[in-house]
């Protein structure tokens, strides 16, 4: 241990990416391998994105528009807000640091989370030196009730991720409601709707219908559904005055421009979008299928991504096999795993493998 380096930063546990796929075909000799862990679109570059990146190159000579003017003003319109509501960042994950910046102070403030979630939130707090409360999931679902109870006069916010990574389950509009009226009025929310495109249900609450509310900010991201998670942009969405108060802590030029000029392509792309979606709902649903002719269980998810009950750790099983999947040993569930859906012959790909890996 050095004394020069912050004590904390030993205690966080840091993200841990996932092979390259390359590498995991040169470690195994294969020829092929599918990456299902990190809940990537599996369906390419968008010819309209690919074209619109190509434009953007011949300027990169430039700086980017440190404003993200177009795109901020084509989002605004998609969604019916106003650009001064919304802050670009280079992905979701970058909006976090910066409403840790703004609004969590060190030593001071605790913010409240799930268990079972996206562990950025964790590791945001924990670089900051922000007290962290993981309520226990309830049926592999957030615990808003049991969150809501944990709420002390310390808490400064508390943190959702809907539909939540890694179980793909949702809380409702109603749960999500009366939530919003328990809690008291200065707590700030952070609602993290990384995967709400991919939700049919007609009770999911959406983002974008509290953008108005006091202390409420909604993430989103391109790194899903628009198939851009590559090029990491992201943003949130809040009232004009927490907007102005992130701006003032982002770094000048913190989307670049091919990532602008590629995600104002995606936004128009309506039939990628379309395609992965209907892709992703049959490619579940093929899943889903599959694993109860198997007798595995799994948890029915909203989103691209599911967590099955193997009762095993086939990690390296089906690596070998040239099928990369999430285990989820880190949150203490083992013997699970998780799979993002993918294109169709990389899920039979993966059924395969699975029952191979089982045998
Ligand atoms: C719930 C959730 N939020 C945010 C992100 C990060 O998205 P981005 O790529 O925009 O940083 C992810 C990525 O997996 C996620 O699962």
């Amino acid at each position: 241990m050095n004394t020069n380096i912050n004590n904390r930063i030993y205690n966080i546990i840091p993200y841990k990416p996932g092979k390259p796929i390359e590498e995991v075909k040169r470690e195994y000799g294969l020829k092929e391998a599918v990456k299902l862990a990190s809940n990537e679109s599996p369906f390419g570059a968008s010819k309209k994105v690919l074209s619109a990146i190509t434009a953007a190159a011949m300027d990169i000579n430039r700086y980017p528009d440190g404003g993200c003017f177009y795109l901020k003003s084509r989002l605004a319109d998609k969604l019916g807000v106003k650009s001064q509501n919304l802050v670009l960042t280079n992905g979701s994950d970058e909006a976090l640091d910066l409403i840790a910046k703004v609004f969590l102070r060190p030593g001071k403030d605790k913010i409240i989370t799930s268990s079972v979630t996206f562990l950025e939130y964790k590791i945001t707090a924990q670089i900051f030196g922000i007290k962290v409360r993981e309520v226990p999931l309830v049926d592999f679902k957030y615990d808003l009730k049991g969150m809501k109870n944990a709420i002390t006069k310390n808490t400064k916010a508390v943190f959702i991720a809907n539909p939540n990574n890694p179980t793909g389950t949702y809380v409702t509009k109603k749960e999500f409601d009366s939530f919003l009226r328990a809690i008291p009025r200065d707590i700030i929310v952070v609602y993290d709707e990384a995967y709400q495109e991919f939700v049919d249900a007609g009770d999911f609450p959406k983002g974008v219908d509290y953008y108005r509310r006091k202390n409420f900010i909604t993430l989103k991201t391109f790194s899903k559904i628009y198939g851009l998670a590559g090029l990491r942009v992201g943003y949130a969405l809040t009232n004009s005055e927490f907007a102005a108060a992130l701006e003032r802590v982002r770094q000048p030029f913190n989307v670049n421009s091919i990532a602008q000029a590629a995600a104002m392509a995606a936004l128009d792309d309506v039939k990628y979008i379309k395609d992965t979606k209907q892709a992703v709902t049959s490619g579940r649903k093929f899943l889903c299928r599959q694993l109860e002719k198997m007798g595995i269980n799994y948890i029915p998810s909203v989103a691209n991504f599911m967590l099955v009950d193997v009762k095993k750790d086939v990690f390296k099983a089906m690596l070998k096999q040239g099928v990369i999947i999430r285990p989820m040993d880190m949150y203490g569930l083992r013997g699970i795993i998780r799979v993002t859906i993918g294109t169709q012959s990389e899920n039979k790909k993966f059924i395969d493998a699975l029952k191979r890996a089982l045998k």
